[in-house]
């Protein structure tokens, strides 16, 4: 229980706009909202921000690709991303954009400080441009030949061949990706922040406290090679905010990226009595948190403290970096189906079982951490439905059929429930800690205590036995006690139990300091089932899903190779390749819709005699009526792949973007069913 009231300001990493939230964003968005949700229960102060992540080269692109405006691009994702966020009850106080007047202000105000200060030079710099779309290149649109090995098709920094790190001037034969032009080297004037003028402040800053050792050890590294300029302007056409006095010239997104965290808090402090001015300023006595992803660390510990520190802005009280999800010990994978967007998980599975599985999965460290999909089955099930509900579901019936829903006037097991009251400390601290492994492993060998008092005074029995009333009363509202404890302790983790609980039991919402009294002569309602079983359909359903929408961007990217930004030329491959391909002339005998699909149609191929059926990702594109009687081309021989809609035996090919630009291939009039296609 809290000693003094604290200033807590949190933040999580800014989602980029122009993808949808998945599983693996999700460890850092429930890692941290339990965290928030804790430090709440304890009383303190504490506010949780975020905002999208709006500004770059990859948000221009898409919502040129798809002849909308930036900013109308991001105001979509924003709601996007703020309905998944909240199905799975992270609850931000604000979520606000990086493009945002304050944001605006604070990148301003943060860079003319920063100058002013000696802190910014100019330098001409050569760069890849495209000479077709006129614009400078980011590394990840170039392709080339790694300049080391050789190999084809590799981006502008690295090889994924050799591993060799370069410049994308040196990769040989470069494309462009976003138009196909080869791009020639142009020079240009850019703005760098001198991140060395920080050394000594940084040097001491890493190894006081607030970050973990880990990252520390890792920074060192970083250290010993020098710390180098870093390069934070970007030439027009960029979107985001232009710098001040320096024409055409714009802030490279990763400047005003972790400004959206204060961004995102000068919006609620102005909506509201916050002083922005107090939590912010240098020399602030209040707390500030960030959340992050191990992947990010150079930008949070070494960049922008600098910037805070050379702008007159407090520092951060400490990162707290966390590792990557793997599921079923592996890199999530669209082919797999362990690609799983927030929303597929909302259309099939309780988003409770996911924040407990990952708090019961989550330390303090930078580990990755593993959802295998059958352990996630188990320890929910037993866990959660198993040991912790079932407590209210073996005593609630009794006290509302026998006793009109009133607990007993006296606790039955005063040695057992001092015992459960008593872990309020140490569970309180492996949450502060953000050891929340270590806090489920307490509560569930709490529930095993509760569980195992309910076994041994058996009120099923008791109920049985006249003059025994009393007793029965006694016993069922001690387990319900035991019940109303273990929710308490598991509120940040699952807020929807513990608000359903709430009503069950007849109670204002729980605070942490409930945690010493106890419900005595009290009302309650009639239970109603508070939380049902993990069902293995349900997650096959949702890797299906999951799989489905790789089924349609699929038929997107098998042969719309081309120029286009996010689609480059595969890699290559040898005619012995090519031949293992068996293409096929087909008719389309029969297109009908999938009932519970959104991309697909089911078609009924005809191969000349054989015929097929194949699930295409084109209803984006086709009306069922469309296809009857077409001939196309197909991919005979794909081994045939389960679907929850059933077996699919063959790909269509199609081209182009996708939605309603996509184009089934066909044949010259004269093709027949059934002929190869060479
Ligand atoms: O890596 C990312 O997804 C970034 N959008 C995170 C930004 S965090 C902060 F700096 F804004
Ligand atoms: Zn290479």
């Amino acid at each position: 229980m809290s000693d003094q009231q604290r200033k807590i300001l949190v933040t999580s990493a800014l989602p980029y706009a122009n993808g949808s939230i998945h599983i693996g964003h999700l460890v850092e968005y429930i890692q941290t909202d339990i965290w928030v949700r804790f430090q709440k229960m304890q009383g303190h102060e504490c506010y949780y921000v975020c905002a999208d992540d709006a500004h770059g080269t990859p948000i221009m692109l898409r919502a040129q690709k798809e002849e909308i405006t930036p900013e109308a691009l991001i105001a979509r994702i924003s709601e996007e991303h703020q309905a998944d966020f909240k199905e799975f009850s992270v609850a931000f106080d604000n979520f606000h954009s990086t493009h945002s007047d304050e944001n605006q202000w604070l990148a301003n105000t943060i860079y003319e400080s920063l100058d002013n200060k000696g802190h910014i030079n100019k330098r001409t710099i050569k760069q890849l441009y495209d000479p077709e779309k006129e614009m400078f290149l980011p590394d990840r649109f170039i392709r080339g030949e790694c300049p080391k090995c050789g190999t084809a098709d590799q981006y502008g920094d690295s090889c994924e061949s050799c591993g060799a790190t370069y410049s994308p001037t040196d990769l040989k034969n470069p494309v462009s990706a976003v138009s196909g032009a080869t791009p020639i080297e142009r020079e240009s004037e850019h703005y760098f922040f001198k991140l060395g003028d920080f050394e000594d402040m940084l040097h001491k800053w890493t190894r006081a406290g607030h970050l973990q050792t880990e990252v520390t050890n890792k920074l060192d590294e970083w250290f010993e090679a020098g710390l180098q300029e870093w390069d934070i302007s970007r030439d027009a056409p960029y979107f985001g905010f232009e710098i001040p006095n320096a024409p055409g010239k714009y802030f490279y997104v990763w400047l005003d990226a972790p400004m959206g965290y204060l961004a995102s808090f000068k919006n609620l402090c102005d909506k509201s009595e916050l002083n922005f001015d107090e939590w912010c300023q240098a020399g602030s006595d209040t707390e500030m948190y960030h959340f992050i992803g191990k992947d990010i660390i150079y930008f949070h510990a070494l960049f922008w403290p600098a910037m805070l520190e050379g702008s007159g802005f407090r520092t951060p009280t400490a990162i707290f970096a966390h590792g990557f999800l793997t599921v079923d010990g592996q890199k999530m994978s669209k082919s797999r189906g362990t690609f799983i967007t927030a929303r597929t998980y909302l259309n099939h599975l309780n988003p409770e079982y996911l924040r407990y599985y990952f708090a019961a999965k989550l330390g303090s460290g930078v580990d990755d951490i593993d959802l295998n999909l059958e352990d996630f089955t188990a320890r929910v099930n037993s866990d959660l439905v198993g040991k912790v509900v079932n407590i209210a579901s073996r005593c609630a019936g009794f006290i509302s059929k026998r006793f009109d829903g009133k607990l007993s006037k006296n606790i039955h097991d005063q040695t057992l429930l001092k015992s459960m009251v008593d872990a309020n400390k140490t569970i309180a601290n492996a949450y502060e800690a953000r050891e929340y492994s270590k806090a489920m492993r307490e509560v569930m060998s709490l529930a095993d205590k509760a569980n195992q008092y309910i076994d041994d005074h058996k009120p099923w029995i008791i109920a049985k036995e006249e003059g025994r009333d009393e007793e029965l009363q006694a016993v069922c509202s001690m387990g319900i006690n035991c019940f109303r404890l273990l929710i308490l302790y598991l509120k940040p983790v699952l807020p929807v139990l513990a608000t359903r609980t709430e009503t069950f039991l007849n109670i204002a919402p729980l605070q942490w300091q409930d945690a010493g009294s106890a419900l005595i002569d009290h009302d309650i309602n009639k239970f109603k089932p508070l939380m049902t079983r993990v069902e293995k359909e349900h997650i096959d359903a949702m890797v299906e899903d999951s799989k489905e929408d790789l089924t349609a961007n699929a038929t997107e990217q098998v042969v719309a190779r081309g120029p286009l930004a996010d689609n480059p030329i595969a890699d290559e491959i040898t005619i012995d390749d090519f031949m293992k391909v068996d293409l096929r002339i087909a008719k389309i005998i029969k297109a009908e819709h999938v009932e519970g699909a959104d991309k697909l149609l089911q078609l009924t191929l005809d191969l000349g005699g054989e015929t097929r059926n194949v699930f295409a990702g084109i209803k984006s594109a086709y009306s069922p009526e469309d296809l009857e009687g077409k001939l196309t081309v197909m991919v005979a021989n794909l081994a045939p792949r389960k679907m929850r809609f059933g077996l699919s035996e063959g790909m269509v090919l199609a081209a182009g973007a996708g939605g309603k630009d996509l184009f089934i291939l066909s044949p010259d009039s004269g093709a027949e069913p059934g002929m190869k296609v060479k």
